[in-house]
């Protein structure tokens, strides 16, 4: 999937997949799938570094797993984070921040919130940036949201939500996350742009689904509401590892096959 095939899709209803993706092995096996996208998300921050938050991750943590997710790849069309506050440090560091980020292998680069933001996307979007917004749940609002919690519930803050969806249209995005909103709002953002709109507890009248890797492989011990664990990975390998350690302590494994002579 390239720049131009995201307009395409919305056009002709054909929906969007991507998943969050920050190491070589998982994707090399992305690769393998007919998934659309990856994301280097900055929830790398707390899905592989364990962190409260998406607030840690900085440019150097992204431009590493980003380096690491696009020489397993395979060329599958890339898009890294923009992490906290870095395009919030005058255009000049924003710039250079999507040089770093595109450098390491990202197609496109993502950034949260529209308030703010809109000349700043435009400028990069102009240099030759793709840039996809978010909206909604944006997690690096946790501390002024009081928490990872849903957004426009209220009829105010869903018509903000769509105002900013279209701001960040006329900016330039070639589409947006919409994460953690009422799914009779992600149907209306949907419908208020012509970029797509890749949902995340976004109910399903959106134009495409992101989830992150861990969490719908049963990585992740707690899970949202919106996410469906589509393979037990967690089990197998434990599976796995408790026959390992029960090989090595009954002196089963290496066998003499496994052995060099
Ligand atoms: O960082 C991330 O994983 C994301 C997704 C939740 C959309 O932004």
């Amino acid at each position: 999937m390239q720049i131009p095939d995201f307009v395409k899709r919305k056009k002709t209803h054909a929906k969007i997949s991507c998943v969050t993706c920050y190491d070589y092995p998982y994707a090399q096996l992305l690769a393998k799938t007919d998934i659309d996208f990856l994301l280097v998300g900055d929830s790398v921050a707390m899905v592989v570094h364990g962190h409260p938050s998406t607030l840690l991750a900085d440019i150097e943590m992204m431009c590493l797993h980003t380096s690491a997710v696009a020489r397993g790849a395979g060329g599958k069309f890339l898009v890294t984070d923009m992490p906290f506050l870095e395009h919030r440090k005058g255009l000049s560091k924003a710039v250079s921040a999507a040089q770093r980020l595109l450098r390491a292998g990202a197609n496109a680069i993502k950034i949260e919130g529209a308030e703010g933001n809109l000349e700043t996307i435009h400028s990069l979007v102009t240099a030759g940036v793709p840039v996809m917004g978010h909206v909604g749940l944006t997690p690096q609002f946790v501390n002024t949201f009081g928490g990872f919690k849903v957004q426009g519930r209220e009829s105010a803050a869903a018509e903000q939500i769509v105002a900013d969806a279209k701001a960040l249209e006329a900016a330039g995005v070639f589409a947006m996350v919409a994460e953690g909103v009422p799914a009779s709002l992600g149907k209306l953002v949907a419908e208020s742009v012509s970029v797509p709109i890749i949902g995340i507890g976004a109910g399903v009248d959106v134009d495409g689904q992101v989830l992150v890797l861990q969490d719908m492989l049963g990585l992740n011990p707690k899970i949202p509401r919106f996410v469906r664990v589509f393979a037990d990975v967690a089990t197998t390998s434990l599976d796995g590892l408790h026959a390992f350690d029960r090989a090595v302590k009954a002196g089963t494994f290496p066998t003499a096959a496994e052995s060099y002579t």
